[in-house]
């Protein structure tokens, strides 16, 4: 039914994701494509729950953070990705279920109930996974955005997270190494992009 494309990006923090995500909607607005640019956590009323969490995550238990992400996502399905890929849009999200899978189960609940949790969100066509060590990712953090780490970015809890999106098996992962020039990261993102257009026979101009 769905006749749009839906791609997420993903990966542990500090890799780029924000930066590469606008570049590569510009890209594909230029070939004449209509993208919508999201996120999650969303700016809903779950989504602004779940960033107050940021600085103090004890403040909820493990479950009940897991059902704020469900419940975010439930609505920006909803309301933002379903009625976008039935209009036959491109839509591109700053992570998506993986990042739950990765987050939460390495907050010690179980991925692959994750995954069956979040059965009511449709398949991504492409995962564009931002592969980096949590220490390269640790160093971005700090040097370039000048922050100092919140609770779901702890040294510990980043390994962890890497490793779980490193073990996941999905066929619509493609694993970008992203400790690279901003350009040379985009160029990977791009080829796999046109590479999935092609194989879905989307016209592009130019
Ligand atoms: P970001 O806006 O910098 O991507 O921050 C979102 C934070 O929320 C990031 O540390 C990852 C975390 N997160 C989860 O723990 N589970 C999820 O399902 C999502 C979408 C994000």
């Amino acid at each position: 039914m769905n006749q749009g494309i839906l791609i997420a990006f993903e990966g542990i923090d500090g890799t780029g994701k924000s930066t590469q995500l606008p570049q590569l909607a510009a890209y594909l607005r230029s070939l004449g494509l209509e993208v919508i640019e999201t996120r999650e956590p969303t700016t809903g009323v779950y989504g602004q729950e779940i960033r107050s969490l940021f600085q103090n995550r004890q403040r909820v238990t493990r479950e009940r953070e897991l059902e704020l992400f469900l419940l975010d996502r439930r609505q920006h399905v909803e309301e933002c990705i379903l009625p976008a890929l039935v209009q036959g849009k491109i839509v591109l999200t700053d992570r998506y279920y993986f990042s739950t899978a990765a987050y939460q189960g390495a907050a010690g609940c179980d991925p692959a109930e994750i995954f069956v949790r979040n059965s009511f969100a449709p398949e991504p066509d492409l995962v564009l996974l931002l592969v980096m060590s949590a220490d390269e990712s640790i160093a971005r953090i700090r040097d370039l955005r000048g922050e100092t780490l919140n609770d779901f970015e702890q040294r510990d809890q980043l390994e962890k997270v890497a490793a779980l999106f490193a073990s996941f098996p999905h066929g619509c992962i493609v694993r970008i190494p992203a400790a690279r020039p901003m350009m040379e990261v985009q160029s990977s993102i791009r080829e796999a992009v046109l590479q999935l257009l092609e194989n879905k026979g989307v016209e592009c101009a130019g």
